[in-house]
């Protein structure tokens, strides 16, 4: 069997999540890592140099030039994804890349016209896909099991009072909390009830006062075949981070999130002893893994092993983006807006 050889951009935790995934792959083997903080490679090399990492580098471009190399992970802030994966694609890599895809639209659409073009691969980290608990939840519903979907919601309740400093990315303008954190809720209501079609959104401002965007988004959508759903957002909140999910069928609900190990049913079914049965949910039990990267990265190497297309696609991707960007604008404009959707 032939052994994709993998490189990682990016030596942060989740740099390293990633690089972790690929040692322990089957079929997989870490080639090269690259970041320009040196001292941040530097350790990481050292980390990981018994695993066989044959090469560390500053810039990327070196990599992007190797023949050696058959797939890249982009770990870096979202204002490199574009311009990092479409360098990888046009060198016939193919790509993982990190979400939020890009921080807009005409940028996604860039990185879908490369994949085009040059026939590469493109996979989009939206790791909620493969979190436990939200498996499970999705699973249920495409069984039927709570009956025609009628409400969906979801959050990211955060706070990245913490990412200030000196590498503080977060703190772009371009970069709203509701594209790069939101997109994992947008992103599972999307994966579970389909594209909404409309947004409705208002925002606020109060926790994070000194960054440049809003730090608390809720968001409205029309969702296909009358679902309607809801995504709460915050940067600011004091909580701890998690992303309770309430999905509403004719026939039950189901409440799951990434940090609790079961999730909720809630069944309509025969009263039992006079008690309505929803009165009474039953906990199923899920392993808890909130950023599941190893599982990410096994979809992502079994596909190219496999010849098979990306799970988590680019245009999956993209169309997430184009629901957050249309989120945002919504709560500048005070009116609904309509998603338009980008094109592969
Ligand atoms: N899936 C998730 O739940 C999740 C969680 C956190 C972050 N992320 C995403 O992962 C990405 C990285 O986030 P992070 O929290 O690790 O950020 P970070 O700032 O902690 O780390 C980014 C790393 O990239 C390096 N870097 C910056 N520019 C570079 C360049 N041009 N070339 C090479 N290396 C460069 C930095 O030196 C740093 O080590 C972002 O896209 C973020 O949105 C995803």
């Amino acid at each position: 069997m032939k052994t994709v050889k993998v490189c990682v951009i990016g030596c942060s935790g989740m740099g390293n999540l990633h690089m972790q995934g690929v040692i322990k792959k089957d079929g997989a083997e870490l080639y090269a890592i690259c970041d320009t903080d040196k001292e941040a490679l530097d350790a990481t090399y050292e980390k990981l140099k018994s695993s066989g990492v044959k090469k560390a580098v500053t810039d990327y471009k070196e990599l992007v030039a190797d023949p050696e190399i058959d797939a890249a992970v982009i770990v870096t802030p979202d204002q490199f994804h574009r311009q990092m994966t479409v360098d990888f694609l046009e060198a016939g890599k193919t790509v993982l890349c990190e979400k939020p895809m890009a921080l807009n639209l005409e940028e996604c659409q860039m990185m879908l016209d490369a994949q085009k073009r040059t026939g590469s691969g493109l996979m989009i980290g939206q790791v909620c896909r493969c979190t436990p608990g939200f498996i499970a939840a999705k699973k249920l519903v495409d069984e039927g099991k709570i009956g025609e979907l009628f409400f969906v919601e979801s959050e990211y309740a955060h706070n990245y009072e913490k990412a200030k400093g000196k590498n503080n990315w977060r703190m772009t303008p371009e970069r709203s909390g509701f594209i790069g954190g939101g997109c994992h809720a947008v992103d599972l209501l999307r994966w579970i009830a389909g594209d909404p079609t409309e947004v409705f959104a208002y925002s606020n401002h109060k926790c994070l006062t000194d960054w440049p965007t809003d730090d608390c988004v809720i968001a409205i959508y029309k969702f296909p075949n009358d679902v309607k759903g809801k995504v709460f957002t915050s940067t600011g909140c004091c909580r701890a981070y998690t992303m309770r999910t309430v999905l509403y069928g004719t026939a039950g609900t189901i409440i799951c999130d990434n940090t609790t190990p079961y999730i909720q049913l809630f069944e309509k079914g025969e009263e039992i002893q006079g008690h309505r049965r929803y009165s009474c949910p039953i906990q199923i039990p899920v392993s808890l893994n909130s950023h599941n990267i190893g599982a990410e990265i096994d979809i992502f190497i079994d596909a190219i092993l496999k010849g098979e297309k990306m799970p988590i696609s680019s245009l999956e991707g993209a169309n997430t983006i184009a629901v957050c960007t249309a989120t945002v604008e919504s709560t500048k404009t005070g009116k609904p807006v309509e998603i338009k959707y980008p094109t592969l």
